[in-house]
């Protein structure tokens, strides 16, 4: 059992703007919504969330070099660097716990560059087009399987 409670939900480019950002595809909830609904989901278990966006592949990177320390699980959504990081997918296989990754829309359904995500290749379980409720989804895995 990890002795760290922290969830870790980490964001990539762009989604610093969900909400405002193509709400066709990404909808209307910000990521202060997103937030807010994982935190009483995780609290009511017995976990903590802390929720990270970053514009730099960099940033994303050392984020998760942190959560090595920090955290028992993360959820990350890579956006545009599932498509093409190699640096996300290495720094995601130095981490032990559970990683889910969660994309709001149907990466799937979406144009072809979109289909292949590097970080599948770490991930425990993914999820897409489930839009926001994708990351609660996976939330409440990571409470019930290392409750
Ligand atoms: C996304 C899908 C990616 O293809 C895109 O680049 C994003 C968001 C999603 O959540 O649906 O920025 O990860």
């Amino acid at each position: 059992m990890p002795t760290s409670k922290q969830i870790h939900i980490l964001n990539g480019p762009n989604l610093n703007l969900l909400g405002k950002r193509q709400p066709e595809i990404y909808g209307t909830d910000t990521l202060a919504d997103v937030e807010a609904r994982c935190g009483a989901i995780a609290q009511a278990a017995g976990f903590e969330v802390s929720l990270f966006q970053s514009n730099f592949e960099g940033g994303i990177v050392e984020q998760i070099h942190t959560a090595r320390e920090a955290a028992c699980a993360i959820v990350i959504n890579p956006a545009a660097y599932s498509h093409t990081s190699v640096a996300i997918l290495d720094a995601l296989n130095t981490f032990d716990g559970p990683v889910y990754e969660c994309h709001i829309s149907n990466i799937h359904k979406r144009e072809a560059f979109r289909h292949h995500s590097y970080v599948s290749g770490r991930a425990d379980g993914v999820i897409a087009g489930f839009g926001t409720a994708g990351y609660e989804m996976c939330v409440r895995r990571i409470c019930e399987t290392l409750a």
